[in-house]
């Protein structure tokens, strides 16, 4: 009896101390957000460090710690007192969904220097009416897109969106009626400034190195408040007063336009005189306050070293941002030349083992003393004599500059080789203890398997323990990029054709002109047939079915026409790793398709399979599809062969050949192509 009671008295205590801490909920839910995200330590969140009193997590703060990879946001949103989350100087990826805004404790978010892409704020046809309480907000130096909606952040007093794609103003300025900051600087944006003039608070605009016109000051918020201004590097037409000048200092205003030099009082001249030649002169107001002829002279070498200097930055741009390069060719060459220095710095340390740094700062080192005794075997150009010194040169010595990707296996590199033939270059980290001669095997296995679906091995090059594998380059990107990441083109169709996304997307292609097709059904039934294809070729061609194991969007590219390419096979996984989970693996990647959300973990997979189950498919369909025609029935039957490949029993998932002929019948059309 007196047992009974000691344990009764024990499991009183644990059961009072469990409900008096409540870090596991925080904690759990902290580890599930961060799964995905390599570099992540559970030990930072350990219980030690959080005692009872300060039980629930109201800070994250992972700022330089290396993490790359997905964070699934869905699980901060349940944090119920996160109020601080900064994870700013890493290499995080993916899009943040309008819900994580919402967090009703969250003040203040930081995830500057990253690269985050997709829209920021809320869809409003999507979220209408969700509100943030965000007041800092530093999504600076990421790859946010021209899709912003601000109007759900009234309490915002800090919002830094610099070095971003965003190419139009943000929308809902007028909403932010407590902001006192606002950096937009180097946004690539066009058009006018009108939106923020409503911004009577702001103590700090900067709007520099944009492609903004407008006239200044009277499109602007009122500049008696400001302590600080930019406008530099613009296309504004107006007056800048010997005041403003005084105000905000000379390098407030270089380039900044077209303006009249004059220095009346008079704020606004309403036809400013339009020359077609802009001169540096005039786009410098010159300080009335002092003697004309030596400050003259010296704002005259201030403008020619400011404009050598701005010239410097864009070209350093030129060179350090990829997607600068797209399109023209010339360009691209450039580029190459330019990383000639490089490569004569490598010629000076002849001999190897030679060690390359990723992004991520991984690395990986090839242990050969010469590196053009490590041939480069193409399949089909033998008589190309490549060895790893040119892969070397093609390359800039592997460096970051021509880094596409970081992908689970390892790092991925562009590269033209010699003859104009554009690449990617993949180090296969997980093949480092596969021996030489198996390797070899392994990969003339591999080209033999040709498909229009399939994404064939072009070459390989063994240097040391390290394989390398070459594959023709895809201008499109992978389909993970093109669904969550790219803007819909919803709000501005024409700016996609000029979008600049860096990876794959900065191919040559004009292509891309098509791709607010991305919203089209057939676009998407093509690529979900086109996947089917190649893995039913995989699964049934052969005498032995090879099978993928790792079928994930980002596994899949898009050629010039959004003819899907699989990518990343035979590179033999886990032996756990069936045909039925191929078949899985697909039903995932369907899915991602017709809802449009990344399934990042099983949930998107469990809610649509709940919803088809209901007979309620309809209402997991990405509302960026063009709904309401015939087609939506057919959406719903392909999400349907999305749920039967996701059985949970494989006995019960049909096999690839089936699952083709199905989405056949559904859109018999795919076939014409
Ligand atoms: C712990 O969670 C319970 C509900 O799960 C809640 O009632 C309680 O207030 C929480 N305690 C603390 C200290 O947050
Ligand atoms: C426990 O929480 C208190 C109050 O937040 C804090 O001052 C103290 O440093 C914490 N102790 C440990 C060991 O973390
Ligand atoms: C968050 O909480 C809600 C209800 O409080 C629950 O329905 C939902 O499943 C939770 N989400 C996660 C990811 O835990
Ligand atoms: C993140 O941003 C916030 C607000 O802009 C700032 O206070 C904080 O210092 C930043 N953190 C880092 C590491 O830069
Ligand atoms: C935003 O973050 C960047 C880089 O982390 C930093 O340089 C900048 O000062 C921050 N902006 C604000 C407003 O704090
Ligand atoms: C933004 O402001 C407009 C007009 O003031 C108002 O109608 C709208 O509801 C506001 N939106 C949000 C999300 O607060
Ligand atoms: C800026 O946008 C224009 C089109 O709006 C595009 O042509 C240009 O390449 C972009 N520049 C950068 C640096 O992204
Ligand atoms: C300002 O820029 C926008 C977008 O680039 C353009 O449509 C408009 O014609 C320009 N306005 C003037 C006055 O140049
Ligand atoms: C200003 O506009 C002209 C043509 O309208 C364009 O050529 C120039 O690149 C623009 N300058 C900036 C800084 O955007
Ligand atoms: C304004 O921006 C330009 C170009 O980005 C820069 O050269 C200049 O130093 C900035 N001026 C101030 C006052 O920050
Ligand atoms: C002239 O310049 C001096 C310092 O350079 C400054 O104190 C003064 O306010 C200026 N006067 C006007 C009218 O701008
Ligand atoms: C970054 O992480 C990688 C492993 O993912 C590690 O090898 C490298 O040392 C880390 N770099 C830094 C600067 O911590």
């Amino acid at each position: 009896m007196e047992i009974f009671y000691r344990f009764l008295l024990l499991f009183l205590l644990l059961a009072f101390a469990e409900s008096k801490c409540n870090t596991t909920t925080d904690q759990s839910l902290l580890f599930k957000a961060f799964k995905s995200v390599s570099g992540f330590n559970p030990s930072w969140f350990r219980p030690s460090d959080l005692n009872c009193t300060n039980s629930a997590i109201r800070e994250i703060k992972l700022s330089s710690r290396n993490l790359s990879g997905t964070v699934s946001w869905r699980f901060l949103r349940n944090m119920s007192v996160l109020q601080t989350i900064d994870l700013s100087s890493n290499s995080l990826q993916g899009s943040v969904p309008g819900s994580f805004w919402t967090i009703p404790s969250l003040v203040e978010v930081n995830l500057s220097k990253n690269r985050f892409g997709g829209k920021i704020g809320f869809e409003p046809t999507f979220d209408m009416g969700s509100r943030s309480s965000v007041q800092v907000l530093n999504l600076s130096t990421n790859r946010f897109t021209n899709l912003a909606w601000l109007s759900g952040f009234p309490k915002l007093r800090v919002l830094d969106l610099s070095h971003n794609d965003l190419r139009l103003l943000p929308s809902g300025f007028a909403n932010l009626t407590k902001l006192e900051h606002l950096d937009i600087s180097s946004c690539n944006i066009s058009g006018n400034p009108k939106p923020i003039s409503s911004l009577h608070l702001l103590k700090y605009l900067d709007v520099s190195h944009n492609a903004m016109n407008g006239t200044f000051p009277t499109d602007f918020p009122p500049l008696v408040d400001l302590k600080f201004l930019n406008i530099s590097s613009n296309n504004f037409t107006g007056l800048v007063g010997s005041d403003k000048v005084n105000k905000f200092g000379k390098s407030a205003f270089i380039h900044a336009g077209n303006f009249t030099p004059n220095d009346s009082k008079t704020p606004y001249q309403s036809h400013p005189k339009i020359s077609p030649h802009k001169t540096p002169d005039k786009s410098i107001p010159i300080n009335q306050n002092t003697t004309k002829e030596k400050p003259k002279l010296k704002t005259r070498v201030l403008v020619l070293i400011l404009s050598c200097a701005s010239a410097f930055a864009v070209f350093a741009m030129a060179v350090c941002i990829p997607c600068l390069y797209r399109k023209r060719k010339m360009a691209r060459r450039n580029r190459w030349a330019i990383s000639k220095p490089v490569q004569l710095a490598f010629k000076i340390e002849k001999s190897g083992p030679f060690a390359f740094e990723t992004e991520s700062g991984t690395s990986w080192v090839a242990d050969i003393r010469e590196p053009s005794s490590a041939p480069v075997v193409m399949f089909e150009k033998p008589l190309m004599n490549l060895t790893f010194k040119d892969l070397i040169a093609a390359t800039s010595h592997f460096g970051k500059e021509s880094l596409l990707a970081e992908g689970r296996c390892g790092p991925v590199y562009r590269a033209v080789l010699p003859g104009d033939i554009h690449v990617a270059i993949k180090v296969l980290e997980s093949a480092r203890d596969l021996d030489h001669d198996d390797a070899v095997v392994l990969f003339e296995d591999l080209s033999k398997l040709k498909h229009p679906n399939l994404l064939p091995l072009s070459g390989y090059c063994i240097a040391g323990k390290e394989k390398l594998v070459l594959y023709e380059f895809m201008a499109n990107g992978d389909l993970h990029r093109w669904l969550h990441e790219l803007p819909t083109g919803i709000l501005n169709v024409e700016d996609w054709s000029t979008d600049t996304w860096e990876n794959q997307i900065d191919g040559v292609n004009e292509s891309q002109v098509s791709s607010p097709e991305k919203m089209g059904w057939c676009t998407r039934h093509r690529i979900a047939v086109g996947i089917a294809r190649g893995l039913a070729y995989l699964h049934h061609a052969g005498s032995k079915p090879v099978v993928h194991g790792h079928l994930v969007p980002s596994n899949v590219l898009l050629a010039d026409d959004f003819e899907p390419r699989i990518a990343d096979f035979g590179f033999g996984r886990n032996t756990g790793e069936d045909i039925g989970t191929d078949v899985y693996c697909f039903g995932v990647v369907l899915i991602e398709l017709l809802t449009g959300k990344a399934a990042t973990d099983g949930s998107v997979v469990a809610w649509a399979r709940s919803l088809v189950k209901e007979g309620l498919g309809v209402n997991a369909l990405d509302p960026s599809l063009r709904l309401g025609d015939d087609s939506v029935s057919e959406m719903v039957e392909t999400l349907r062969v999305g749920y039967l490949c996701t059985a949970e029993s494989p006995g019960k998932r049909p096999t690839m050949q089936q699952i083709l002929g199905l989405l056949k019948d559904i859109h018999p059309t795919a076939e014409l192509n």
